[in-house]
């Protein structure tokens, strides 16, 4: 892939990555009219790089076309929501599937499911229509859900364990599951201070 076919391929994932956001901070406004507080701390966005692009392909074993990317990669567009509650995440989640545009192509609770090493949040891909001059195509969009206290563990998590040879993978791997343990409990305290619940009745 050259550098010039990444910048033009990339383009419409930015632009469904920014149709996201936009719907977000809406909800985010909606569902505060109907709560005591907004459910979004703060959001992350990002466009994966050329290299990361290139490296993820090449583990997963395909060329590195603009036609691979676009066949195996669906986290190319990625937002990161960091919300106060867990109820907030759920609650945003279920607003998003009443937009009948978007398309909710996977969905991983690892808030219910967590995975063994500790990590947390909940992720959706969500495909969103791109409108051109006379056409229009769906762009996947990964969302990952958090709330604070998990995005802490899983920021780092990442920050310190990703690129440790595997012995050193190994014992911090005890270490973060410890973590994971203190946080839950710091959390479930947090949780006490909640006073939205899961909204169930509205309409959008
Ligand atoms: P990827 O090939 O990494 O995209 O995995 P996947 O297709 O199985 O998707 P999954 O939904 O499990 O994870 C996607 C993304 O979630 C990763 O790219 C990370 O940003 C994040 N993630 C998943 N597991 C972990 C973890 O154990 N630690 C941290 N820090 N982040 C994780
Ligand atoms: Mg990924």
């Amino acid at each position: 892939m050259t550098n010039e076919q990444y910048y033009d391929c990339i383009q419409p994932y930015q632009n469904a990555c920014q149709m996201m956001r936009t719907r977000l901070e809406v909800l985010n406004k909606n569902l505060y009219d109907v709560a005591p507080s907004p459910p979004i701390h703060n959001i992350q966005q990002r466009i994966k790089s050329k290299k990361s692009i290139e490296k993820k392909l090449a583990k997963l074993g395909k060329d590195d076309s603009v036609q691979s990317m676009k066949d195996y990669l669906q986290d190319i567009a990625g937002i990161r929501v960091i919300c106060y509650f867990i109820d907030d995440i759920y609650n945003m989640v279920n607003a998003l599937k009443r937009q009948t545009e978007l398309i909710f192509i996977r969905e991983k609770d690892y808030i219910q499911n967590p995975k063994p090493n500790g990590y947390r949040s909940f992720h959706v891909i969500i495909a969103v229509p791109v409108y051109y001059l006379d056409a229009m195509e769906y762009f996947p969009v990964e969302i990952q859900f958090r709330t604070m206290t998990m995005d802490l563990w899983a920021s780092m998590e990442h920050r310190v364990c990703y690129k440790k040879t595997p012995e050193h993978r190994e014992s911090l791997a005890e270490a973060f599951q410890q973590y994971a343990k203190i946080l839950g409990k710091i959390e479930e305290q947090f949780e006490s201070y909640n006073e939205t619940g899961v909204l169930e009745e509205i309409d959008s």
